[in-house]
């Protein structure tokens, strides 16, 4: 195997128990995938099933009970401890957008660079880069209570991309907005992944969404949580709107949602 095609993430038999004995609950159970670099694949399963624990052991924030998660050729845990090094190039966003409401949106964009000393200069400059790259020119001096619930979610992705990850982690990101609001945010998520080719697993409840944005979903199970069945998303790109009005689009929607009921 070449270095070109060798897997980007591994993550190889990972479980996670929480608590012990009577109260142990299997948050995941043994769940193997590779992806390779740009890579976008969503997790698409019912609550409780591990999705967020899934992401969290994969960004160094959980501790699996077992197996490994090997990002860009390192293991991210080392015996049960956590790499610094490897788990570097990694971002996260969440369903909330997370902002300090005292600091101005380019502020916050900018954080993750201040934490690391980049100087003042080329902080404001990269903040203002990306602040236009997510949408949000002519924002960057407000305070986040001055943004709608869409446009705080383009400052928390313009934040998660500051630091020119590898990895990016989203963890229900668009699950709190309007229908409108999130193909637009989709559409832009889309093409940023595109443009700074990086790998990214999306965490969702949408059906649509997640065909739409992957080249892969990964169907997840609860109890026991694992997963399923991991189904290729055959259509070009670049992908617009107008595919989800597609046959094979509709038909995929509804192959989807038989796996995710276990009714195949
Ligand atoms: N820190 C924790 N301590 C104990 N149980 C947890 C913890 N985090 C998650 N769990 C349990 O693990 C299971 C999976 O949770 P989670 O990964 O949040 O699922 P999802 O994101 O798919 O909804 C749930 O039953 C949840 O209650
Ligand atoms: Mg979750």
């Amino acid at each position: 195997m070449t270095i070109e095609n060798a897997a980007d993430i591994r993550i190889l038999g990972v479980g996670k128990t929480f608590g012990q004995g009577e109260n142990a609950v299997r948050a995941i159970g043994d769940a193997t995938l590779d992806m390779q670099r740009g890579d976008f694949i969503s997790l698409l399963g019912p609550s409780g099933c591990g999705k967020t624990t899934l992401l969290r052991i994969i960004a160094g924030l959980e501790r699996p009970s077992e197996g490994e998660i090997i990002v860009r050729n390192r293991s991210v845990w080392e015996n049960g401890k956590r790499s610094a090094a490897a788990t570097r190039p990694i971002s996260m966003m969440f369903q909330e957008a997370r902002l300090f409401p005292w600091f101005t949106v380019a502020e916050n964009v900018a954080l993750p660079l201040r934490l690391r000393g980049v100087s003042k200069a080329e902080r404001e400059e990269r903040a203002h880069v990306l602040c236009e790259t997510v949408g949000l020119k002519g924002f960057e001096n407000v305070r986040p209570s001055a943004l709608s619930g869409g446009m705080r979610q383009r400052a928390s992705l313009a934040r998660a991309l500051i630091t020119e990850p590898q990895v990016l982690l989203l963890d229900e990101p668009f699950g709190a907005l309007d229908a409108m609001t999130r193909d637009t945010l989709n559409m832009e998520l889309m093409s940023v992944c595109a443009k700074a080719n990086v790998t990214t697993i999306l965490v969702t409840h949408s059906i649509t969404e997640a065909a739409f944005l992957s080249d892969r979903v990964v169907v997840l199970a609860a109890r026991p949580a694992r997963i399923t069945e991991v189904v290729e998303m055959p259509f070009e790109r670049p992908r617009t709107l107008d595919l989800q009005r597609n046959a094979e689009f509709q038909d995929m929607l509804l192959r989807l949602r038989a796996s995710l009921t276990g009714d195949h």
